[in-house]
């Protein structure tokens, strides 16, 4: 491909990306596959006792699954109505409208405190701005998992490398230590 087309194909992707930020959003909507999704609640162990919170929850799936495939219970918080109406249609059609619930807002303004799991797909700012929030509500032996950002100088417990037609995805786990 010539660099012209590369440019062109570059300004395409950008643009179509802004176009998918809705005002207020800081990050734009991009989903996080299924199976990679899966491999995430399977690296925070989520199991029946769980509350698992989804921080820009897109179209519900992270929750729904978590919900649907490992017992437990969730929250989704997305800036996008639209997507939180329909996050909450699927999770009707899911069977697990009684175990999730999806709120319009800012994850910012959300308290924590009830989760103990949050999985977060972000961008690397979000996530360092988002660190302290974390670390202040959220419980010790609480679960973090990010798709692909890491959270600043906060080492991860743990990696895993997933591969999903093509495109690798780094999944990191962090575990909420007890206040010193
Ligand atoms: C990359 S998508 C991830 C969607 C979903 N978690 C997944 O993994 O498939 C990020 C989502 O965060 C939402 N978002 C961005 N800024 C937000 C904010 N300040 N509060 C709540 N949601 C936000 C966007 O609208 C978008 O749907």
């Amino acid at each position: 491909m010539s660099r012209r087309a590369l440019a062109s194909l570059l300004t395409l992707v950008l643009v179509g990306a802004a176009g998918c930020l809705y005002p207020g959003a800081e990050v734009a909507y991009v989903q996080t596959p299924h199976a990679v999704v899966d491999e995430m609640l399977r690296l925070a162990v989520v199991g029946p006792s769980d509350v698992v919170y989804d921080l820009g929850s897109g179209d519900g799936r992270v929750v729904i699954a978590a919900a649907r495939d490992f017992g437990a219970r969730g929250v989704g918080v997305e800036i996008d109505p639209k997507l939180v109406a329909e996050s909450t249609e699927s999770a009707r059609r899911a069977g697990v409208a009684d175990r999730v619930t999806f709120r319009t807002g800012d994850l910012f303004q959300t308290d924590l405190a009830p989760a103990t799991v949050v999985t977060l797909y972000l961008s690397p700012e979000l996530n360092l701005r988002l660190r302290p929030k974390l670390l202040r509500e959220l419980r010790p032996g609480a679960r973090i998992v990010s798709h692909d950002f890491d959270m600043g100088d906060w080492p991860s417990a743990q990696t895993l490398s997933v591969h999903f037609r093509e495109r690798g995805s780094l999944l990191r786990l962090w575990i909420v230590p007890r206040q010193s």
